[in-house]
């Protein structure tokens, strides 16, 4: 080779080497607006099909909320009214539901409440709960796993007297930063998304995985970070994959709230885990770190992958004036509280729950109104190819206490109110729920998503 030519190979390398390095800005999902009417809060969704682009190399045909791909951060206080007026502009039906509310039966937007193609839906209820990071995404039997892979997917952040008072981060997208944490797989070209919601993967595996992390729908994003103290609410919006998320020098954080509530204290440590549909808020603390060590956020697989999710750029923060305070809320002393029934579930063969899959004309539990209950939920117990299968259980209206896990009391980062819970293999996890103010047929399920789609699912109704 002359030695012009390799120099242009040398040149052609770096910059293609380049190309590959140059990563994006972190993007943050608007807050959506809304219009006010009669004491309501009025809020427009709009769910579509689209095209997005993941990164230089990645992009496919997506679903998103009045965008491309995911939707937009609801942010309402509690005690608020509200009134969501949803339009499906898919060719296919769907619906939208509040993961983590505490509202009515007929509101709920589970697989009872569909919106055909071109069709619309209202629903209407008030907050009744406390500050916590929540979600929505659809609940289509059947439907459910692919559409959210696809996109459709949104934040919605609870905010209440107490939270607003603490003095923690929360200016939304500036110190306060939501991460809808995803995986995918993409076709050769990267030109479209690959889907596999196959029995067989989700026995074998727990559904669909891909090889490509992304955040907020961009791979390997960068964040700047504007302030010393961040609160970042993590989700955990993928198909089946476990996520021990973790900081690149191992360094501490603190966790301050769990799925649907606030801790009592804030726990200091390096690792936690998210099970698909689960949720944390961690603080990190920036002026721990010398300014130009890398510091990226990552995560441990189930597999034992390690991976990269996104990259933190420490050059210019400043100290906002927030804190985390020592005492953050008061939830209730589950082990004080006199259970009115309890009952056993149990998760595992064949994608059943306690023998049965979901048949949408049948009650599998009945719950009397006003009623605590305590559910004594068993791992599954069988081996599989990825190892032992797992699950996790969510329960739609209410939100509870873990009461212990095989035996022993949960971790302080699992003593808040939560609505999803990692049920580890061969384990038995208490829970207490109070099932109050609303009647009505709810579900409870597997939050893998395509566990739930292959109908891990039951109803209960309360009355
Ligand atoms: Cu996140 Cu029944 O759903
Ligand atoms: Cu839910
Ligand atoms: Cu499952």
């Amino acid at each position: 080779m002359t030695k012009a030519k390799c120099v242009l190979t040398i040149l052609f390398i770096k910059t293609l080497h380049l190309s590959l390095l140059t990563a994006e800005d972190l993007p943050i999902p608007p807050l959506l607006d809304y219009t006010r009417q009669r004491g309501q809060k009025i809020f427009e969704l709009d769910a579509k099909e689209a095209q997005h682009r993941f990164s230089s190399k990645h992009k496919a045909q997506t679903l998103g909320y009045n965008g491309d791909y995911l939707g937009p951060t609801i942010k309402v206080q509690a005690g608020d009214a509200v009134s969501f007026k949803v339009k499906n502009s898919m060719s296919e039906p769907t619906t939208v539901h509040w993961h983590g509310l505490h509202v009515p039966a007929e509101m709920d937007g589970n697989m009872f409440q569909p919106i055909r193609a071109g069709g619309q839906w209202q629903a209407n209820y008030t907050i009744k709960q406390e500050a916590g990071s929540f979600w929505y995404h659809p609940h289509k039997m059947g439907k459910t796993a692919k559409q959210v892979y696809q996109g459709l997917a949104g934040m919605y952040i609870i905010e209440d007297k107490n939270s607003m008072s603490l003095g923690l981060p929360s200016q939304y997208g500036v110190d306060d930063i939501p991460l809808v944490l995803q995986d995918k797989a993409f076709n050769r070209s990267g030109n479209n998304l690959t889907y596999d919601g196959s029995i067989q993967t989700a026995m074998m595996y727990g559904g669909m995985s891909g090889n490509t992390f992304i955040v907020n729908g961009v791979l390997q994003p960068t964040f700047k970070v504007q302030g010393k103290l961040t609160r970042f609410r993590v989700l955990n919006a993928s198909n089946s994959s476990l996520y021990q998320i973790y900081l690149s020098d191992k360094s501490s954080f603190q966790i301050i709230a769990g799925d649907a509530s606030l801790l009592d204290k804030p726990v200091r440590t390096n690792t936690i885990l998210l099970s698909p549909g689960e949720r944390t808020e961690i603080v990190i603390d920036f002026s721990r770190f010398k300014k130009n060590d890398k510091l990226q956020l990552r995560a441990t697989l189930k597999d034992g992958r390690e991976i990269t999710f996104m990259s933190f750029d420490r050059n210019n923060y400043k100290d906002m004036g927030s804190k985390v305070p020592r005492k953050l809320n008061t939830a209730s002393n589950v082990n004080k509280l006199k259970i009115d029934k309890q009952r056993r579930l149990k998760m595992g063969h064949h994608l059943r729950i306690n023998g049965s899959t979901f048949d949408p004309g049948k009650i599998n539990i009945k719950i009397k109104e006003g009623d605590t209950e305590e559910w004594i939920v068993q791992g599954s117990n069988m081996v599989m190819r990825g190892g032992f299968s797992f699950h996790n259980l969510h329960i739609h209206d209410v939100t509870f206490q873990i009461k212990s896990i095989n035996g022993k009391r949960p971790k302080p980062e699992l003593s808040g109110f939560k609505d999803t819970v990692f049920i580890p293999p061969r384990s038995e996890v208490r829970l207490i729920a109070k099932f109050k103010d609303y009647k009505g047929k709810y579900v409870y399920h597997c939050h893998l998503l395509e566990h739930e789609d292959l109908g891990m699912m039951g109803i209960f109704e309360v009355g």
